[in-house]
């Protein structure tokens, strides 16, 4: 496949960097979504949470872990006391991508392609957010963020270092905990809950 286009867009501020997202065109994502959903949160966020994609919600909004993943994260962060509004939440992938069935968009996991084209942005917005700690919500942002090599259900829940002394670790995608079979869904939610404890530790 051809490599995707380098974005040459230094930018000193996420807002900036915002504003250049805005029009990327790295991959074929663009076109039939709504528009480039960046991340949020405070700049002086000590945290900051990596999910995989924009879904459908978040697409029309505008805005991160709006729909059931993000009200499935948000019920685990109040479960462990952890104020939602510290965090900085973005995704591997700023662009929505689906599948049209009828009236429904239906979630479809990004090539590992468009994961490479967006990474340029990620890497970009969080060497300019600097957090302290970094979460990768499943698979694609693990894969992302902590290299091609991570397994998932092998290295979930363990701190990990980046090159640049970040530390970070992965657990699984609340939607992920979501598409569990009743049975199991109960159990999935308290695995995510057990993971993301580690940040009450004193990192
Ligand atoms: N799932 C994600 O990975 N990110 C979002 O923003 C919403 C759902």
């Amino acid at each position: 496949p051809a490599p995707a286009p380098v974005i040459d867009s230094p930018a000193s501020d996420l807002d900036t960097l915002r504003t250049r997202a805005r029009d990327c065109r790295a991959c074929p994502l663009w076109e039939p979504a709504t528009q480039t959903v960046f991340g949020e949160g405070p700049r002086n966020a000590r945290i900051a949470l990596v999910g995989e994609q924009p879904g459908d919600e978040e697409d029309l909004s505008g805005h991160p872990f709006v729909g059931p993943a993000g009200r499935l994260l948000q019920r685990a962060l109040d479960e462990l006391g952890i104020a939602r509004d510290t965090l900085y939440l973005t995704n591997a992938v700023k662009h929505f991508r689906f599948e049209q069935r009828g009236k429904h968009r239906l979630h479809k996991t990004p090539d590992p392609a468009h994961v490479r084209a967006c990474r340029q942005w990620l890497v970009r917005e969080l060497g300019l957010l600097k957090p302290e700690v970094i979460v990768c919500l499943g698979a694609t942002a693990a894969g992302s963020v902590l290299g091609k090599d991570f397994r998932l259900m092998e290295m979930r829940g363990q701190w990990e270092r980046l090159a640049n002394g970040t530390r970070a670790f992965a657990t699984v995608h609340p939607a992920w905990v979501l598409r569990q079979p009743p049975a199991d869904r109960d159990n999935a939610y308290r695995g995510f809950v057990d993971d993301l404890r580690l940040l009450l530790d004193g990192h």
